[in-house]
């Protein structure tokens, strides 16, 4: 019974054969998935997932890549999508320093507002952090982050980071990544993160996790993810799978 917190399904990348792949996800015990959209396509495509699968849930956000793209009215059409019972979060949002289509100034600004929002609507966000670890913390101090909490996700900065965001109501959530043998910085920070606030994800089609790295990820492989967290925590796997299970529902507010 696990819970794959961060997916594209929604991807071109699975277009000739998504339902085999959310079918081999059901088989491999993942019976709860959310989609991640970022942009027009992908939020378009997550809303029609969510109205087809009982098991899934949605995120609606803007990516900081395309921060440059997002106008008011994506803004507004983000926030009417959030009256869908099944959109239960906000994002990805946040910073990416690694590619330069949108300026630094801008991709603040589009992260700002998108908190600003969370808050009026009382979401959790979801993080997305590449290469920006002290901007995205302070933005988030700055802009009160904490009255929503979320999700940093594919969590890959340092135990002191982790520790300012647990301060400020985040889960922490591992991907593929820790299951590298040369990850020892993500299994450092995941054996202290306290297990109340341990998620896991695929984030596919990307990440895949070893021995299947460099390929297409899909969320079935989340189960690589939790057998590993649970081997770094020193835990059944069934305890791993369950508690990480609780901490999605409850960030989120599914009942079922
Ligand atoms: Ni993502």
């Amino acid at each position: 019974m696990l819970f794959d917190t961060h997916t594209h399904i929604n991807s071109e990348a699975f277009n000739e054969d998504r339902e085999e792949v959310i079918q081999r996800a059901r088989d491999a015990g993942v019976t709860r998935m959310l989609v991640v959209g970022f942009d027009r396509p992908t939020i378009t495509k997550a809303l029609e997932i969510i109205d087809q699968h009982d098991d899934i849930y949605a995120s609606v956000g803007w990516h900081p890549v395309d921060a440059v793209d997002m106008t008011d009215d994506d803004l507004a059409w983000i926030e009417s999508l959030t009256h869908h019972p099944k959109v239960v979060a906000l994002g990805e949002m946040g910073l990416d320093y690694h590619w330069d289509k949108s300026p630094k100034t801008i991709q603040k600004d589009v992260f700002r507002k998108q908190i600003a929002l969370a808050k009026r609507l009382r979401l959790p966000i979801i993080i997305h952090n590449r290469e920006a670890t002290d901007d995205v913390v302070q933005i988030l101090k700055e802009e009160h982050a904490e009255d929503v909490g979320g999700i940093m996700h594919c969590f890959s900065a340092d135990w002191e980071t982790a520790k300012q965001c647990l301060d400020m109501n985040f889960y922490i959530s591992f991907g593929g990544p820790v299951t590298f043998k040369n990850a020892q910085l993500a299994k450092e920070v995941a054996q202290k993160v306290p297990l109340e606030r341990l998620l896991i994800e695929t984030d596919c089609p990307y990440l895949s996790p070893h021995p299947f790295r460099g390929k297409r990820n899909e969320p079935a492989r989340v189960k690589l993810v939790a057998e590993a967290l649970a081997e770094l925590k020193q835990m059944s796997y069934e305890a791993l799978a369950e508690v990480t299970m609780t901490n999605a529902k409850t960030l989120f507010g599914i009942e079922k």
